[in-house]
């Protein structure tokens, strides 16, 4: 099919849209833990209370964004996947699963190459230990790459573990860890030589993304490759257990270790001949070990030695460096996004966040891809991140900077489609830190007042909405909702996301008069935000995606 999109038959052209992703910034009832609530938030308050023709939730959990169940929270990776393409894909946790189910990872090539090396060397299995179905889950571990592997001869097995405390609550690590080392001394009794040979957390080993910053790379490839570390022990549990005794430590950022011998010897670094797997599906926090794993030349550290390996990702992480050039499961092919259309119709795209959130407005937008697609038309702008501070002590993040050049886009006159991530709600979220959330909460609402205010200048349009919740919920709670207390009343902060819905907002001077949120669309989702914005840019959008989430009336409409 041709690229071509129809005039909407009531929508203009020409009139500047600001797109506002607000990450981690959901919908809950006011409560002492809702950040948002807390935080003073006039811009976004404005917009709720302004009319309900022109705001309302969207969900952006569970199936809505292509996730296996209801019960998986919305993460950015999906979400901005569905926000761009407009289009709801079976997405990476779900393409493994049935992968699994079916049997056919096996038979794929991914894992076929890999099984050459099981005869003569160990599988080395990297990852993320929990089971927060964003970047990984255990149980695909298990069932994978532990069970799996083993029954189709891989007779070595050494994993290297990331703990996470970012998508399950801080501490989660131990009773992961726990159920990993049962799975292992179950092979062992099978007579599999499995075991745990490094660790670390997450953020502060191997999880870095977009090129933040390399020294985590490093630090994990120090420990699973050369097998050093500053700590060492016999026992990962134990491991993990004393240092997250450590000062502020937890287990999102714990320091690296690696498993040695009764000699001091590392129990399982990584050797020419050996096969490695990184679990995660997610790419953005794997690819760049995937580059180091892979690639020839590389310049981004030291690597001291570069073994001659079989590496496989669980999914391809870049489609276009083709990275990993083998994987166990073919990624999501997200096709035809509202980018490409809207540059294929001759919109000039302007996309900027700072560098922990810049490829979710750039490459999750675009179906994972980097570049662009007509550079004569788009400009993608990065602002660097603060590197080597933990967010909640620079809640403000870098949401003003990211505004001001938002700003200056609209100002210029030379984009038709403004485009951000304001990464604080999520960010700061992350660290469990209430009163850093409402700091950054309300960095955040003052960023999208001075896009808004551009806006207004120009007479352009806006849509300010979020890629799923963080910030409005930031405690542990049972099933009825009530926060968790331990004996001496202190509740457990809530780091992950959450299942909440995400508000979304459309406006400004040139949003037509008669143009409001339609009513039977009560179960969308942020796939039916690509229609709307190809609809706000005077298009009609194509009949695959997902429906418009307005309604042009040739008179204004009335307020309610
Ligand atoms: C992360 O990678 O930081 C978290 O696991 C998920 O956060 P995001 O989906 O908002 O990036
Ligand atoms: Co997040």
């Amino acid at each position: 099919a041709g690229w071509k999109l129809a005039d909407h038959p009531r929508l203009g052209k020409g009139k500047v849209v600001g797109v506002v992703v607000l990450d981690g910034w959901g919908e809950a009832p006011p409560d002492p833990f809702n950040c948002i609530h807390v935080a003073d938030t006039p811009t976004l308050d404005a917009l709720k209370k302004g009319s309900p023709e022109r705001w309302r939730l969207i969900k952006a959990h569970g199936t809505a964004v292509g996730l296996p169940t209801d019960d998986d929270m919305g993460n950015s990776e999906v979400g901005h996947n569905a926000l761009g393409a407009g289009q709801i894909y079976a997405q990476g946790a779900k393409l493994v699963d049935m992968a699994l189910a079916s049997g056919k990872i096996y038979e794929g090539e991914g894992f076929k190459y890999i099984q050459k090396s099981f005869e003569t060397g160990t599988l080395h299995l990297i990852g993320l230990l929990s089971d927060g179905g964003v970047h990984s889950r255990i149980d695909q571990l298990q069932q994978l790459l532990l069970k799996g592997a083993s029954e189709h001869g891989a007779k070595r097995i050494r994993v290297h573990i990331l703990t996470d405390g970012r998508d399950v609550l801080d501490g989660s690590s131990v009773t992961f860890l726990e159920t990993l080392e049962n799975d292992l001394a179950k092979l062992q009794e099978m007579g599999v030589d499995a075991r745990i040979a490094s660790g670390g957390g997450r953020m502060y080993v191997t999880m870095d993304r977009y090129e933040n910053d390399w020294q985590v790379v490093k630090r994990g490839w120090d420990a699973q490759v050369l097998g050093e570390a500053p700590h060492k022990f016999q026992n990962a549990l134990e491991a993990v257990k004393k240092l997250r005794e450590g000062p502020k430590a937890n287990d999102q950022y714990l320091p690296p270790f690696v498993i040695v011998d009764e000699s001091g010897k590392p129990v399982g670094p990584i050797l020419d001949g050996d096969a490695v797997v990184t679990f995660n599906f997610r790419a953005d926090r794997m690819v760049m070990l995937a580059k180091a794993l892979e690639c020839e030349n590389f310049d981004k550290f030291d690597r001291v030695r570069f073994p001659k390996i079989r590496y496989a990702g669980m999914l391809q992480y870049d489609g276009e460096l083709k990275l990993p050039s083998h994987y166990l499961v073919a990624p999501p092919e997200i096709e035809r996004t509202s980018g490409e259309y809207l540059a294929n119709n001759g919109i000039h795209t302007y996309a900027c966040s700072e560098t922990v959130k810049f490829g979710h407005v750039t490459f999750f937008w675009n179906g994972n891809r980097s570049g662009y697609f007509n550079p004569n038309l788009e400009k993608y702008e990065e602002i660097p991140s603060d590197t080597g501070i933990p967010f909640n002590i620079q809640p403000k993040m870098k949401a003003r900077e990211v505004a001001e050049k938002a700003r200056d886009a609209i100002l210029s006159n030379k984009f038709d489609q403004v485009r951000v991530n304001i990464a604080n709600g999520d960010m700061v979220g992350h660290t469990g830190d209430l009163e850093a959330t409402i700091i950054g909460c309300k960095a955040a609402d003052e960023a999208v007042k001075i896009i808004l205010d551009a806006v207004e200048q120009v007479g352009g349009i806006f849509v300010v909405t979020a890629d799923h919740g963080n910030a409005e919920d930031m405690v542990k709670r049972d099933k009825s909702g009530k926060p968790i207390r331990d004996r001496n009343g202190n509740v457990q902060p809530l780091t992950s996301h959450t299942l909440n819905p995400v508000p979304i907002a459309i406006g400004g001077p040139g949003l037509a008069s008669g143009a409001r949120f339609r009513e039977d669309l009560q179960d969308a989702g942020l796939a039916n935000v690509a229609a709307t914005v190809m609809n706000l840019h005077g298009f009609e959008a194509p009949n695959h995606y997902e429906p418009t989430l307005i309604e042009v009336s040739a008179a204004p409409y009335l307020k309610s």
